[in-house]
Order: C-alpha cells, then structure tokens, then sequence
C-alpha cells in the first residue's frame, strides 16, 4: 500500500466573508451581526489543504487575482503544504470570494468567481506533468465547466483515478460523467444529476444507480449528520452513519469528506474504507470555525473518539 498518496485538485481558490448573526436578515431588512472572519475557502482550495492536513502530497491548480486576498490565499495553501506552483495570477480580475452568513446552526453562502472564472483548459494542459504524477486527480465545480472537462479528460487519459464532487450542482454531460470513476454528490446535487428524489431508502438507491449506468465505477453520497452511502458497478454497496459532534460550522464538511476519500483510495485503500475514515475527517471538520481552517491532520483523525453514532 502507497504511504503518501499524491493528489492533485483543479479547482477554486475563494477568501470566504464569513459573518455570524442571530438569524438571516429578511429581503430588505437589515440585522445587527456579532462577527465577521476572513478565512480562506473555496471547494478546490478546502480539499487541496484538507488532503495535505491528512498527508497526502498535493498540488493545486487554480487561478486567483493580483490583489491582497489573492496572496494571502497563496501562503495559506503553501502554509499548509499544498504545492502552489501551479497556481495563475490574473489581471484586472479580482480573487474569488465567498459571502457566509452563519445563523441558527446553518449557513448560506453567495459566491463570486472573479478568477475563478478565468481558470481555463489551457492552465491544466499548462501542467499536464502535475496530472502525470498524480494518483488521484479531484475536481470540483466553482471553475468553468470547459476545464473541468478538460481535466477530467486529460486524467483518464493517462490513466488516473478522478474523483468528481459535483458541487455547487448543475447538470453535466454524459461525456464528463463517462471520465469520472468516484462522484461524490450530496442529496441535493444527487437529486439534480439523477432526477430522482432521493427521500427514500428506495429512492436513493434508485438515484444513485442510475449515475452507475451513465459509466460511473462508484457512487457515494454524503448524507449530513446522517453519514454516507456508497454503491459500486461490481456491486459493493453500503452505508455509514454519522457521528454525534458538537457542531460549530459545516462550511466544507463535504469538502473534507472529499479529500479524505482522494486520499484513501490513492493509498490503495477500499471504497468502504475510504467512505468511514472520511466519515471520521467530515465529523471531526464540523467541530470548529471555518472551511480550510477546520481541516483536521491525520493525527487527530487516529485521536478521534467519537462518543455515539446517529441511528441507522
Ligand atoms: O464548500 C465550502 C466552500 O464553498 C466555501 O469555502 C466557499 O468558498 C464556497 O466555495
């Protein structure tokens, strides 16, 4: 089994505004918040510092804009040990931002690409070399859909492992789905890739075979609090239920879950293996402030005592 696995992201690099208030302010009211934080985000970003927490080598390819949160994000993956030198500055585009609002236990969140947007296929042919070396290749949806594509095709074709998490939703072409081996959707974006509600047992089983037969190998849905289900085209199938955290933020919970499967399944591991330790990263991610700043290491996932489990 490989001891460090080498995981490349393309994907988004945002600074998340993450403001926490007493509740939601109504279309035109205006609320008192209690604090705002900058904490760096972005889906591709959060998975890129998630599977270098838990070890693995990872490099990132991403765009962000030459300004202030452009570089602080910059040395916040390099702080994490996330090779960065595969990451473009644009001009006169600002870097990505995400705008949180935490209230009552939840949060909502409102996203603008500024760079991200100009992260296009000829950034990941500019690293063709990064994608060679690559056990897994991870992607995400903030970027434009022509790249992830191109990775995605780019991947395959040298023959890697390319795990897709499908978020934020939107449809996709049978042609990408055809490139993907692991997708990795919530129940909404399941929802929307398959057409089926998943608001059954039945129901998800339904919705997450029908991404098996567009060519998909493996299907595995994270379920919030509830944990995950994971099916197989060679039949394996199964669930994992969550554990009982004290919540503080679920912004990148899924981004965690993500990485930790990249990582797993790039060590060799099992689908069933890698769902259940991610099970363990997206738990112990929840528990603090913050996407990337979350993040838990290897060494605190192996300390993880978990005191119960959600019912099945
Ligand atoms: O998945 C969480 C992320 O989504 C946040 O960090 C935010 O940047 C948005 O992209």
């Amino acid at each position: 089994m490989k001891h460090q696995p080498n995981v490349v992201v393309v994907g988004s690099i945002n600074m998340d505004l993450v403001v926490e208030a007493d509740r939601p302010p109504k279309m035109g009211e205006t609320v008192s918040g209690q604090n705002i934080h900058f904490i760096p985000g972005g889906k591709g970003a959060n998975q890129a510092v998630a599977a270098a927490r838990l070890g693995a080598h990872v490099a990132m390819i991403g765009t962000v804009g030459r300004d202030a949160f452009g570089s602080q994000l910059t040395e916040s993956l390099t702080a994490n040990g996330v090779h960065s030198g595969a990451l473009k500055v644009i001009e006169g585009t600002p870097t990505g931002v995400a705008s949180i609002l935490l209230a009552q236990g939840d949060n909502s969140i409102i996203v603008v690409p500024g760079a991200n947007a100009c992260c296009l296929p000829e950034d990941v042919e500019d690293h063709h070399s990064l994608i060679e070396e690559a056990d897994v290749v991870l992607l995400q949806l903030e970027i434009p859909i022509e790249t992830v594509e191109y990775a995605a095709d780019m991947a395959k074709r040298c023959g890697k492992k390319v795990i897709l998490n499908p978020a934020p939703a939107r449809q996709l072409s049978d042609q990408l789905l055809a490139n993907i081996d692991v997708i990795i959707p919530n129940e909404s974006e399941l929802a929307l890739l398959s057409g089926i509600d998943p608001d059954s047992d039945l129901q998800l089983e339904r919705a997450m075979r029908s991404l098996l037969d567009k060519g998909i190998e493996s299907v595995i849905t994270t379920l919030g609090a509830k944990g995950a289900a994971y099916m197989t085209r060679d039949g394996q199938r199964g669930t994992v239920p969550g554990y009982k955290v004290q919540v503080v933020d679920t912004t990148g919970a899924g981004d965690s879950f993500n990485a930790a499967v990249a990582c797993s399944l790039a060590m060799g591991k099992s689908l069933a293996d890698a769902v259940s330790f991610a099970n363990q990263v997206a738990a112990l991610a929840v528990t603090k402030l913050g996407a990337q700043q979350g993040m838990p290491t290897r060494d605190e996932v192996s300390q993880f005592k978990p005191a119960h489990r959600w019912e099945q």
